[in-house]
Formats: structure tokens, C-alpha cells, sequence
């Protein structure tokens, strides 16, 4: 496949990037995963947006002209859809680069490292309840750091945590903290339905400000289901009538068992299947 690698396109087994570089040393960098289905990107500018606030916020000088990425972002899908097929992710990746001294300090006059490529994902589901089996996601306190708002290329916390549902035979871990009050999953973010209401935790310090998460509020609206933005204690997660998971890759993932407990009836609820079938339908 080609990959763009510091402003050239590059066969992607060609790309090479230096081990100096902060991004591998410190997991000093920011990243971005876009989803694309037959060639159209899904929340492009809000990714854009998340990426230009997570280089702010660890101070990459670099700005990104949206219209720039936007052509850069589609001939990453467009030349790779022969080979990896009509549903794709690119993962874009700004490092603030290589530097000779190993020094924990941001350095001056560095110039940041710039990779972007793509990736095959599954085919969508399809938004029928009778045939979505539903998944089981683990269940865990969050020991990752207090700065989950940043969308940083230092993952081992969540790497660690993602590990844990492949151990235990299961999508994903859903995270809680120490008061016992659901932040996100390991990678993905977290709905409930109770009652014919969505609620999901509130956005702060604890948990990535998904698109996803963005998107499918839109379609709440939509559906007209009010949705609420509060804490969510695991005792209420797991007396939810329907749990969701949701992220680029995942996209709205029912959830039918949260740490070996049933959720509901164990089945796909009713209000996952109206919702998705907006969220199918917009494909933004
Ligand atoms: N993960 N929370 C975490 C910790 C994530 O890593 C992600 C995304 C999300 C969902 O965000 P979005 O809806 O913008 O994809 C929530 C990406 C896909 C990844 O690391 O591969």
C-alpha cells in the first residue's frame, strides 16, 4: 500500500523514520484514525479539529491546513482501495521528531515527523437487531493516566487494558475509576440506554472526546431520544437496558454482557437498531 511519510507518498514498506525519533522513544506525539466506506471519509473536520487541539496541547508547533489533509487523507483511500477494498481506515500520526540527546524536555528546532497511512477495516454491520449476536466486553478500574482527553501516541496504558478483553475472550474492557464511575473503554467510548433515555459520561480529563461519540448524539437527536451527558456508575451500567460501545473502527457496538454479567435479556435492544439505522443511513 502507499503511506505518506514527511511530505512524500511512499510504497509503506518503504517508509523509514528514525529511532531517535521522540515518537518512539517517548511516545512524544498525537495520532488520528479517520474511517472511510466506499471511498467517503466520516467526520473529517472533527478529526481535524481533534488533531489540531491535541498538538496544541503538548505544544507540536505545526499547523494543518485542513484543505491540505483533506486531499492528503483521500488519495491515502483512493490509492489503496485496489488493494485493501472499500471500507478504510488512515491512520495519521504527527511526532514532534528526532533529537540526538535522549532529554526529557521538549526540544528546540526540531522538526516533527509526519506519517499517515491505511489500513482495511471490517464491512459495516448491518442495523438489524435479529442477526447482531451483541458482544461481551471486559470490565476494569482505569489505571491509565489523567490526561485521556489527549488523543497521544503513548497507548501502553491502553494497550494493557485492550489486552485484558483478549485474555478473557472479549471485544474490549470498559474502564471505571475510583469512585466507581464508568470514564470509556480501552478504546472506544460508552452509551446506556435506561428507560428509552442515552446516557454517557460527561467529557473531561478522563476519557478521549470520540467523533463517534459525537456522531452518534447527533443521531439521538434525530431519533429523538433524549440523551443526557452524566456520570454513569458501574452498578447503572450494568442495569442498563442496552450498553453501546463506540469508536471509528467499531463504529456502535451493542454490548450484551459487561464482565461475565448479562446485559437486559443478554440480546441487541431496540433503540441500538433505530439509531444505527441513522447512523448507517448519515455516514456524515
Ligand atoms: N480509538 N476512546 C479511546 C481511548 C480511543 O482510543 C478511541 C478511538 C475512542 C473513540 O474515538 P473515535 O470515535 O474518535 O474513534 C475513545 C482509535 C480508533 C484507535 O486508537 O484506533
Amino acid at each position: 500500500t502507499i503511506a505518506y511519510l514527511n511530505g512524500e507518498f511512499v510504497p509503506l514498506e518503504q517508509a523509514r523514520i528514525s529511532p531517535l525519533d521522540r515518537g518512539f522513544l517517548f511516545g512524544d506525539g498525537i495520532y488520528e484514525v479517520i474511517p472511510s466506506y466506499q471511498g467517503k471519509m466520516v467526520g473529517f473536520n472533527q478529526h481535524m479539529a481533534r488533531f489540531a487541539n491535541g498538538l496544541a496541547a503538548i505544544e507540536i508547533d505545526f499547523s494543518i491546513d485542513k484543505d491540505e489533509w483533506r486531499t492528503l487523507v483521500q488519495r491515502l483511500i483512493d490509492d489503496n482501495r485496489e488493494t485493501l477494498g472499500d471500507n478504510i481506515g488512515v491512520y495519521l500520526h504527527i511526532s514532534r521528531g528526532a533529537d540526538t540527546r535522549r532529554f526529557h524536555a521538549y526540544p528546540e528546532g526540531v522538526t516533527p515527523t509526519v506519517f499517515g497511512f491505511a489500513f482495511a477495516l471490517s464491512a459495516p454491520v448491518k442495523a438489524d437487531r435479529s442477526i447482531h449476536p451483541g458482544a461481551s466486553v471486559s470490565l476494569a478500574e482505569d489505571l491509565r493516566w489523567e490526561r485521556c482527553h489527549i488523543k497521544s501516541t503513548a497507548l501502553l496504558g491502553n494497550v494493557m487494558h485492550f489486552q485484558q478483553s483478549v485474555k478473557e475472550g472479549n471485544a474490549e474492557t470498559i474502564l471505571y475509576n475510583h469512585q466507581h464511575e464508568i470514564t470509556e473503554a480501552s478504546s472506544s467510548n460508552v452509551f446506556i440506554i435506561k428507560n428509552g433515555e442515552a446516557f454517557t459520561p460527561p467529557l473531561d480529563n478522563q476519557l478521549l472526546p470520540g467523533i463517534t461519540r459525537m456522531l452518534v448524539i447527533e443521531c439521538l437527536a434525530m431519533a429523538g431520544i433524549p440523551l443526557t451527558e452524566k456520570v454513569i456508575t458501574v452498578d447503572e451500567l450494568l442495569a442498563a437496558d442496552e450498553v453501546w460501545i463506540t469508536s471509528s473502527g467499531k463504529e456502535m457496538l451493542p454490548i450484551v454482557s459487561v464482565g461475565g454479567q448479562q446485559i437486559s435479556n443478554g440480546k441487541v435492544g431496540p433503540v441500538w437498531e433505530q439509531v444505527f439505522t441513522i447512523y448507517s443511513e448519515q455516514k456524515f
